[in-house]
């Protein structure tokens, strides 16, 4: 969480987020986060996704991705719906049932926030996908 590879958000970004996340906390402590962020109906992206560095590689990025996938699958009433992520690790997400993509295919996320990122003319994530009917 402290190698940058995460971007900056501002509490109030945060605050508005709060409806489609979901926090891992053990005794106080938050172990783990991932956000839904919809930019329409029938378009989403996974977001904000981190483990606490001592928590990582015991299965808790795969079980928040998928406790967001499930609401999605189950509870989320507009199908089908289209979900992404922006990426350094498609290899993750992948084993989620997700596929690569291009970027190319989100011009909401271009248009709407990567123009105003601080890495956007050095980006060098990947985009994943996965269709929900
Ligand atoms: C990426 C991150 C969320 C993964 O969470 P995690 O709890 O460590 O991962 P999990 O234990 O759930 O791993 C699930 C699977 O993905 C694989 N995986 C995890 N991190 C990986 C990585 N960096 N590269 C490739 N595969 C990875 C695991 O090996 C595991 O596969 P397996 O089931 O075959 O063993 C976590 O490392 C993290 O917070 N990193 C820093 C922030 C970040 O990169 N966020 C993602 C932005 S899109």
């Amino acid at each position: 969480m402290r190698a940058k590879i995460l971007l900056p958000r501002s509490h109030y970004e945060i605050e508005q987020d709060l409806p489609y996340t979901w926090v891992c906390v053990q005794g106080g402590k938050v172990l783990a986060t991932v956000s839904l962020i919809f930019f329409r109906q029938d378009l989403c992206e996974i977001r904000a996704l981190a483990v606490h560095p001592e928590h990582q590689k015991k299965g808790l990025g795969q079980k928040v991705v998928q406790l967001a996938v499930d609401f999605l699958r189950q509870d989320y009433p507009y199908k089908p719906i289209h979900v992404f992520a922006l990426t350094y690790i498609p290899a993750f997400f992948e084993k989620l049932g997700f596929r690569r993509t291009e970027k190319e295919k989100f011009p909401d996320k271009i248009y709407e926030v990567c123009q105003f990122c601080q890495r956007r003319h050095d980006c060098q994530e990947l985009a994943v996908e996965l269709w929900i009917s």
